[in-house]
Formats: structure tokens, C-alpha cells, sequence
């Protein structure tokens, strides 16, 4: 269903599962900037007849984070810093100016982190099983959501101009196929 042209490097899963206490923090964060994500596209214009549905994902971002934070305080992880993502990072910082632009870069950076966290979650969802029963489950249990939230914003920025969207998709896919492959050293899940 995923549109992506590279695969998740290799050595992502090694990595992160070398390190699930620092995988756990950083995915606290992670539902944590999806939540305010969503809460920050309700400042553009063209978004105001979707603020009911922005506020919904926000809402289920920031339960996804409340079970995050459970999970560590079950487990006795301390909740620490994030540390910066330089895949978000390099998406982010296509995101063109522009009334119309701007909206619809946003949206299709926002449903490139959501979709490559769907598939991410779907990886430890099967990975974990074995090794972790209880963290499996809970990956497998986001994979829905998190994908239902990739086809909303690639609906709501094809809504405002489909051509365009598809356009920048493209060039968004090519970006996200060269920044994944850049070596990212730290345990994290983007
Ligand atoms: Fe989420
Ligand atoms: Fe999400």
C-alpha cells in the first residue's frame, strides 16, 4: 500500500533493537510531534474546514503517547530528551513557502513520516514477537491508526490540488529515498 522507493536500510533493526529502552523514549517523542504536527496544520487557511479531523488525529497522537510513556514507566525507563532526526529533518526543510505550497509540502511530509512509521511499526510488530510479546503487540496495534493518518493527509493535500499533490509526492518520494540512506548512528526510530 506504501508508496516508498527505498527499503529501510539493513542495519535499522539491528540498531534498534540493540537499544529498545532508547527506541521507546524516542518513539514517546515521535507520538508527541505527530500530535503537534496535526495541531500546527490547523494555522493554514486552506485547512480551517478540516480542524475537526486535525484535532482528532492530535487526540489520538497524544494517546498513542500516554501508552508510550506507560510502557516506559512499566519498564522503569526513564522519559529523556529527544534527540533531533536528520530524516525528519531534511523533509522538513523542502517544505516550500507559499499559500498553497506550503500547505500541501506539510501535508505530504507529514504523511511521509506517517507511512514510513506504519511501515516501521509493522517490522517490530512481526520482529518482536518472539523477543518481546507484550512490545510486539503494541507495535502491531499502531499499525492501523498510523496508516490511517498517512491517507488522511495525502487525501486533505490532493483535496486542495491533486495535480500539484501528486507532483510534489513524486519529488518527496525521491527525497525520502536518498535521506534514508544516509547513515544515522543513534538507536531511533527515523
Ligand atoms: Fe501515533
Ligand atoms: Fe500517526
Amino acid at each position: 500500500m506504501l508508496l516508498f522507493r527505498a527499503p529501510i536500510p539493513e542495519n535499522w533493526l539491528e540498531r534498534v533493537l540493540s537499544d529498545l529502552p532508547a527506541v521507546l523514549v524516542d518513539h514517546a517523542h515521535l507520538e508527541r510531534k505527530a500530535a503537534t504536527s496535526a495541531l500546527n496544520l490547523e494555522k493554514y487557511r486552506l485547512l480551517f474546514d478540516r480542524v475537526h479531523e486535525l484535532n482528532a488525529i492530535a487526540i489520538e497522537e497524544l494517546q498513542h503517547f500516554e501508552l508510550v510513556l506507560k510502557l516506559l514507566e512499566e519498564r522503569g525507563i526513564p522519559f529523556a530528551e529527544p534527540q533531533p532526526s536528520p530524516w525528519i529533518k531534511g523533509l522538513m526543510r523542502a517544505i516550500r513557502p507559499g499559500v498553497q505550497s506550503q500547505v500541501i509540502d506539510h501535508l505530504v511530509v507529514c504523511a511521509l513520516i506517517e507511512g514510513r512509521s506504519c511501515e516501521k511499526f509493522q517490522i517490530l510488530g512481526r520482529e518482536l514477537a518472539s523477543r518481546d510479546p507484550q512490545l510486539a503487540s503494541f507495535y502491531q496495534s499502531l499499525v492501523e491508526s498510523e496508516g490511517n493518518h498517512y491517507a488522511t493527509y495525502l487525501l486533505m493535500a490532493r483535496h486542495i490540488d491533486a495535480a500539484e499533490t501528486d507532483r510534489r509526492l513524486d519529488w518527496f518520494l525521491d527525497l525520502d529515498a536518498e535521506l534514508i540512506r544516509q547513515p544515522n548512528p543513534k538507536v531511533m526510530l527515523h
